[in-house]
């Protein structure tokens, strides 16, 4: 349903008019338009359509009409549109793109933003396109029977107001010609806007008309002297006089005396005239890329002004850099240059590999060193570890082709840094639109480590050794500003004394064992999915229950698999990890060693005869020994066989058998996962599966509801918590100093979250004491990595929500971001979906809701991902654009004309 007053009221359901019943029932819906999604009061709306002296039967009067506009309107959609009764009068419900007179005023407020930063052009056609819906005066067919309601005059006051915005961009792109007629009809109407009569005074000097030019001042001067006594003001006056004397500034001066030039836009990276000549470029890169939006409409907006040319954007990014120094062959000056670039080719196809493997990019080769970057395209939260893996599946490669005793010149070495660069889309036609520009100080740091890594070492900054702690152990070096060498991958457990002291998870550990008695009791399988964000404490809960399985009874047998993620040979690695557990085998051991366990360990359980010789073929791709790639889909044979395996492992001693971070696990594995609980004998066994809550079904919840399956959702902890925790990982407090308070912004920024406790408290233990603590590496990864999973126009308009900080709505977006408003809308609900955003329950003027950061640190890594130029030009743009609100906002209500009687109610 649509709803047109500017103009004549007219209403229509798709393309068919809608007729209302009488004056009575029009004024009414005109009135509770103007004010949609406002409560007016019964009392208001009399005096609109009856003023100080309503006939007795008012009430009834308006009442019937309310009555009949609901059979109109309600009955066709209720959530398009309802007119609903609240006190103390009445609500008219409605979105506001369907009302003409809210469109324009939000295609005003969008031009308006361009205007104040300059971007003519833009402004000039979003502002046309807000004129353009203006078919008459506001509720023409109402003012034509005497309506005469203060809301109309302001809303003529604003569309002039438009009118003269849209002139003043429009004489700055040199379009005075068409201007002109215009301006003259509105300046002829309302001789008294002193703005109005100069725009139209510089128009017509500008095409060469000067005579006429001081005649309109001359017009609006009379005008002003007779009605009010007064001149004109001095800008007014300063035009004339530079008309007169043919001022040259007056080719350069804009009506409201902005200086311009009248080249049509800066050429920064805020630019408007870039964007739209890159327009096109932007929406083929988008398209190219795969994003899942339609491309927005009109081509001053076709793109934000903050993209490059392939259609992605400038930003600020963390980003993981991997330098390896590598030969094949002797290397040096003495080897025949043939064979080096043979061994050049053999090591870029090996550095290649791996880095694709593990999710970076090859940036490229300057002799014997190769740069891939980790995190540029998107972030991921492990691009750290990723980047270090690679780093030891490259050296291990290179070294495996040369012996053991090889010269320390051609031995492979690595380093990798982590650290923040600007990324920009490469803009050279021709360039491999995939290789982004990067720049920033942790190339260098990177090429620092590499310089001092001895032979076969794989050096990290110490941001790269922070956010993988968790894989690798690490030794320090003994030179100053050396880095860590990375000395082990860490053996997959669960820690034997976890630190912190645990908080506040009692209940959902209580859980745990119950099901673990019950398991006991009822001596069939069950599954517990425990679910939350990254470093909510699903792999804690785990670790405790580890702790204190021995409390539930005795024997229970535990074992952990993780999934990784990045890609690896089989789908099947946590099931590996579990089998490799139960065998007690460790990544170190030799073949012989793990044939010989696995041997040993069946024979145990099923006997030696023909079960062992049954399962062992399944069994050993498991344990690491099949060579080759192992299975990537699994037969119904092997299925069977590792469910027996484990069946047997339960009968043998009740096992807890946990499956880290399922949700990422390749669909083989969930569906191993489900067969297990589907298929399993009465054993006890309790399978605990921990997930993220990815999109609205995460995998492994979608046994919620089943036999034998719980899910445990981990929240945030309380602030309280939260506090208590923070305290505990910070030195002891001196005598006379307070704890930590639950108000502490420190609090605020943890947003109850355990892992982000534990990375500020090392930041403000590490860090200078009198400093504002920066976001730690491990949490802005986390925050890093979910905004690269938003779409990116999503992406965007959570950064330009990020330039506002609170209490941010659609149509403040709109503005500042020059995107459409139905499209930002849109952004907005699928931000609070992913709970970035969240509503706070207070609506702006435009009856949109208002929307709060759910963490601030969301807030803050996304504001820093901006560039520094884009957020300038991004404030200045907030701040004019609040001014504006702010200035329509301030003729109050009071001060206005009051209504004149409706002339002739009629029913
Ligand atoms: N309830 C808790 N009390 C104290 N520390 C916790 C708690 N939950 C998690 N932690 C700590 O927070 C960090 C992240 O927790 P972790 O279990 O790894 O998160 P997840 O597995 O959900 O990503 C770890 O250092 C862990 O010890
Ligand atoms: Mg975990």
């Amino acid at each position: 349903m649509q709803f047109r007053i500017l103009g004549t009221m007219e209403i229509t359901d798709q393309s068919r008019s809608i007729q209302l019943r009488g004056m009575t029932q029009r004024a009414v819906l005109g009135y509770l338009l103007l004010h949609a999604n406002e409560t007016v009061a019964t009392s208001q709306l009399l005096r609109a359509l009856w003023g100080d002296k309503p006939p007795i039967t008012a009430r009834k009067m308006l009442q019937n009409a309310v009555a009949g506009l609901r059979r109109r309107l309600d009955a066709r959609d209720a959530r398009q549109v309802s007119l609903l009764t609240h006190a103390p009068g009445y609500l008219l419900r409605v979105d506001p793109e369907r009302v003409d007179w809210f469109r324009f005023r939000g295609g005003a407020e969008q031009g308006r933003a361009e205007l104040a930063v300059g971007a003519w052009g833009a402004a000039a056609t979003l502002l046309r396109e807000a004129l353009g819906l203006w078919r008459g005066p506001l509720l023409a067919d109402l003012a034509e029977v005497g309506v005469d309601w203060p809301e109309l005059a302001t809303a003529e006051g604003m569309r002039l107001a438009v009118l003269e915005d849209c002139a003043e961009a429009e004489l700055a792109i040199g379009r005075h010609h068409e201007v002109i007629d215009e301006l003259a009809a509105a300046a002829e109407a309302a001789p008294r806007r002193e703005r109005l009569c100069g725009l139209l005074m510089m128009a017509l000097y500008r095409c060469g008309r000067q005579a006429d030019a001081l005649e309109s001042y001359r017009r609006t001067r009379t005008v002003l002297v007779d009605e009010l006594g007064l001149d004109p003001g001095h800008e007014l006056r300063e035009l004339e006089r530079s008309i007169l004397n043919h001022d040259p500034s007056l080719a350069l001066l804009a009506a409201g005396g902005t200086a311009v030039s009248l080249r049509s836009a800066p050429a920064d990276l805020t630019g408007p005239a870039e964007a739209a000549a890159d327009g096109a470029d932007a929406r083929q890169g988008a398209a190219a890329q795969g994003a899942d939006e339609p491309p927005p409409q009109g081509d001053a907006r076709a793109a934000g002004s903050e993209r490059g040319a392939c259609g992605a954007t400038v930003e600020r990014k963390w980003v993981s850099v991997l330098l390896v120094r590598a030969q094949e062959g002797e290397g040096g000056e003495a080897q025949d240059p043939e064979d080096a670039a043979e061994g050049m080719r053999w090591v870029t196809a090996a550095v290649r590999e791996e880095v694709d493997r593990y999710g970076g990019v090859l940036h490229g080769r300057m002799g014997s060193v190769w740069l891939a970057l980790f995190g540029v395209e998107r972030n991921r939260e492990d691009d750290a570890q990723r980047a270090v893996r690679a780093a030891l599946a490259i050296r291990d490669r290179v070294a495996a082709r040369q012996p053991a005793d090889a010269l320390p010149e051609p031995a492979p070495r690595a380093a990798v840094a982590t650290g923040e660069v600007l990324v920009t889309p490469s803009r050279e036609p021709g360039h491999d639109a995939g290789t982004p520009e990067v720049a920033g100080g942790v190339l260098d740091v990177g090429m620092r480590l590499l310089m001092l890594a001895a032979p076969r070492e794989v050096r990290v900054c110490d941001a790269t050794r922070q956010m993988s702690e968790a894989a690798f152990v690490h030794g320090a070096s003994a030179q100053p500003m050396g880095g860590w060498r990375v000395t082990a991958i860490r053996e997959c457990r669960v820690a034997d004394q976890p630190t912190p002291p645990f908080v506040e998870r009692e209940r959902e550990l209580e859980i745990l064992r119950a099901l673990l008695r019950d398991v006991l009791r009822r001596r069939r399988p069950q599954l517990a999915a425990v679910v939350g964000e990254a470093g909510v404490g699903k792999s804690r809960l785990v670790a405790e229950l580890a702790l204190t399985v021995g409390d539930v009874a005795d024997g229970f047998r535990f074992v952990l698999g993780r999934t990784a993620s990045f890609p690896t040979n089989t789908p099947f690695g946590p099931l590996a990890d579990v089998v490799r557990s139960l065998l007690g085998v460790r990544h170190t051991d030799s073949p012989t060693v793990v044939e010989e366990r696995l041997l040993h360990t069946v024979r145990r359980l099923v006997g030696p005869g023909e079960a062992a010789a049954r399962l062992l073929p399944h069994l050993r791709p498991l344990a690491g020994l099949t060579p080759g790639p192992r299975p990537r889909g699994g037969t119904p044979e092997a299925f069977a066989a590792w469910r027996r395996f484990l069946e047997e492992a339960a009968t043998e001693r009740p096992l807890v058998m946990v499956f880290e971070d399922l949700d990422r696990a390749e669909t083989p594995m969930i569906e191993f996962v489900q067969e297990l609980i589907a298929n399993a004998r009465p054993v006890p066994v309790l399978i605990v599966a921990t997930a993220r809550p990815v999109q609205s079904q995460p995998r492994p919840c979608r046994h919620a509801g089943f036999r034998d399956s719980t899910t445990l959702l981990l929240d945030p902890l309380s602030d309280a918590g939260a506090a208590f925790l923070l305290s505990s990982l910070l030195p002891p407090l001196g005598p006379g100093e307070q704890p930590l308070d639950a108000r502490h912004p420190l609090v605020a920024s943890i947003g109850g979250n355990p892992l982000f406790a534990v990375e500020y408290a090392r930041a403000l233990r590490d860090g200078p004491a009198d400093r504002e603590i920066p976001t730690p590496p491990a949490v802005r990864s986390i925050i890093a990595a979910r905004l690269d999973t938003l779409p990116r126009g999503a992406k965007a308009v959570l950064q330009d929500a990020a330039i506002f900080g609170a209490s941010v709505d659609a149509v403040a977006l709109a503005a500042v971001g020059g995107r459409s408003w139905i499209e930002v809308r849109r952004h907005l609900e699928s931000l609070e979906r992913g709970e970035f955003l969240r509503r706070n329950g207070r609506v702006s003027v435009t009856g949109d809701p208002e929307y709060d950061f759910q963490q601030v640190v969301v807030r803050e890594v996304a504001y820093a991902q901006m560039p520094r130029e884009v957020r300038s030009a991004k404030h200045s743009r907030a701040a004019r654009w609040l001014e504006m609100r702010e200035a329509e906002r301030a003729v109050p209500r009071a001060h206005r004309p009051r209504a004149a009687p409706l002339a002739a109610p009629a029913g």
